[in-house]
């Protein structure tokens, strides 16, 4: 049933190349225009939205905060993500005008649920983006975009981030074309970036030797920090959240141009710390991550830097290379999230934990 592996997550590490494919299989029409069947919400309806809240919980909430960036990006139409937990208890600013985006593996989770009832209580449209056909979220949703990875049976979610963030960009450059924005021109490229995704999260599986003598290395570490910017932020905080989801490792995730506004303090000798390195050239944060990376370095981190094949420019501080597949900054995520899972796993397994059943844990968290 694992199909040779030793745990789930590992299987389900290996299926996502499958899994992100079968996301963005058949949208498009004949016509080569993006089509979502399962959306419906009238396309004049969504001309009128002025607001989308993106509400989730956990690793949910960091594939929310990836789509942010590619949502505003590429809609213009400005975009909220919040933790579902938090979202009713403050009375937030809804209207009819707002359309409220959950995500959600199991489509269970109570606190996004409580969220839905919440939000269309205030008038406002609900898209769910679900992984389980005919869960509850979507049922009491006015519309659902399914994502298909297919069962997750591990607790830590990896094929459901992925095909989280694959089904956001789809619903961003759907929401692009709907509404006529500049973009809605470019969405024909976009897709093809997003096509050619799945053959190079596989080039990254397929380089995963290296970071599994990494998580052996690594395998005494108290704390582990990981810095990102941009959408490289999110991919951060979900690599520190697999850590202490089943290596019940400290780990933090931070963005990385807030290091020097408290916890560079952190920093001290042998610290390992994740960079994930935003696209040379075509990017203008990347000059500020490297000189971040020159920043931890210099105060004894053990840099371990996710970057780009052919940008040599973070050689010299780098004390371990990841090198992921070239892509445009927006779709990083998908590559660089991958070899955070495979070093969570790896280091769990190590340690002698069930990856596949963190302590404390429930796959899907039905009380609020
Ligand atoms: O089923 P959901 O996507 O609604 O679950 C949300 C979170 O409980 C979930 O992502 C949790 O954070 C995972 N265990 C993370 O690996």
């Amino acid at each position: 049933e694992k199909g040779g592996f030793d745990w789930f997550m590992r299987k389900e590490i290996h299926e996502q190349p499958q899994a992100v494919a079968d996301t963005l299989l058949g949208r498009f029409d004949a016509d080569r225009r993006l089509t979502l069947d399962e959306v419906r919400i009238s396309e004049a309806e969504l001309r009128t939205i002025d607001k989308i809240v993106i509400v989730a919980c956990g690793t949910a909430f960091y594939a929310g905060l990836v789509a942010k960036y590619a949502i505003e990006h590429w809609t213009r139409v400005p975009c909220e993500v919040e933790i579902a937990s938090e979202f009713r208890y403050r009375d937030p600013i809804i209207t009819g005008r707002t359309l409220v985006v959950t995500i959600s593996q199991s489509g269970e989770t109570a606190d996004t649920l409580m969220a839905v009832r919440h939000a269309r209580e205030q008038g406002a449209k609900v898209i769910a983006i679900c992984n389980t056909n005919g869960s509850t979220i979507p049922r009491e949703s006015d519309a659902v975009l399914y994502t298909h990875a297919g069962p997750e049976i591990g607790v830590a979610s990896t094929k459901g981030f992925m095909t989280q963030v694959a089904a956001c960009y789809l619903l961003g450059l759907y929401l692009a074309q709907v509404r006529g924005t500049k973009y809605g021109d470019e969405i024909a490229t976009i897709m093809r970036e997003l096509e050619s995704m799945p053959a190079k999260i596989q080039k990254v599986l397929d380089a995963q030797q290296q970071v599994l003598d990494l998580a052996a290395e690594l395998v005494d570490s108290k704390t582990v920090l990981f810095l990102g910017r941009h959408v490289g932020y999110p991919v951060a905080l979900e690599g520190a959240l697999k850590l202490k989801e089943i290596a019940y490792l400290h780990a933090e995730g931070f963005p990385a141009g807030e290091l020097k506004h408290g916890p560079i303090a952190l920093v001290e000798q042998d610290l390992p710390v994740f960079v994930i390195v935003p696209p040379q050239g075509r990017d203008q944060l990347h000059d500020k991550v490297v000189s971040n990376i020159q920043e931890v370095r210099a105060r004894g981190a053990r840099t371990i830097v996710l970057v780009e094949e052919g940008d040599h420019e973070v050689e010299p501080y780098a004390d371990v290379l990841i090198r992921l597949p070239q892509a445009s900054t927006l779709l990083q995520p998908l590559l660089a999230t991958v070899p955070l899972q495979v070093f969570a796993c790896e280091l769990a397994t190590l340690l002698g934990h069930d990856a596949d059943q963190p302590r404390n844990l429930a796959k899907s968290v039905t009380v609020e």
